[in-house]
């Protein structure tokens, strides 16, 4: 079983105390293991190997069967996301109106290629086949705001907005 303790301090972790609580409220109810990964991965923006570990050890759930579960839907994170994540459109309509200039741009802007996350984790990159605004092509969505009618010039303002 994955030590509660922190390993640097050695006071209760407190990430590990939520997965408790978490875990506790799904205790006996068939069917939770999504829900549970979608509350676990709420609390650090991705779901942390140890994390993992720390679930199966704790209900009893073979590993194998939890990363099968989380590699088969995309909603599931490995590896560390970024506080903002963008989503550069590369559908039909956005393409034929300069969409990969639009990514090839956000990509030297932030030093990281699409499927990325910046170091600092400021910035997830991301590309997506059609949000719906074809309209509004070339497009971005950046979090929950779309950004429309793009060129490589407007993309330095916008990002600023994003800390
Ligand atoms: S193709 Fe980009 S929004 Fe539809």
């Amino acid at each position: 079983m994955v030590d509660k303790r922190c390993s640097c301090c050695g006071g209760e972790n407190p990430e590990k105390v939520q997965i408790d609580a978490i875990l506790a409220r799904y205790q006996g109810k068939k069917g939770s293991l999504i829900p549970i990964l979608q509350e676990v991965q709420a609390l650090y923006n991705y779901l942390p190997k140890d994390a993992l570990e720390y679930i199966a050890a704790s209900t009893g759930t073979p590993i194998a069967q939890i990363y099968g579960v989380v590699t088969f839907y995309s909603q599931f994170h490995l590896n560390p996301r970024g506080r903002n994540i963008i989503r550069v459109c590369q559908g039909t309509a956005c393409h034929v109106r300069g969409g990969k200039v639009i990514l090839q741009t956000i990509e030297k802007e932030l030093g990281i290629k699409a499927g990325h996350t910046t170091e600092d984790l400021r910035f997830t990159l991301e590309t997506v086949a059609c949000i719906g605004a074809c309209g509004l092509a070339p497009v971005m969505q950046v979090n929950e705001d779309t950004h429309g009618r793009l060129t490589p010039d407007k993309l330095s303002a916008i990002l600023a907005k994003y800390q």
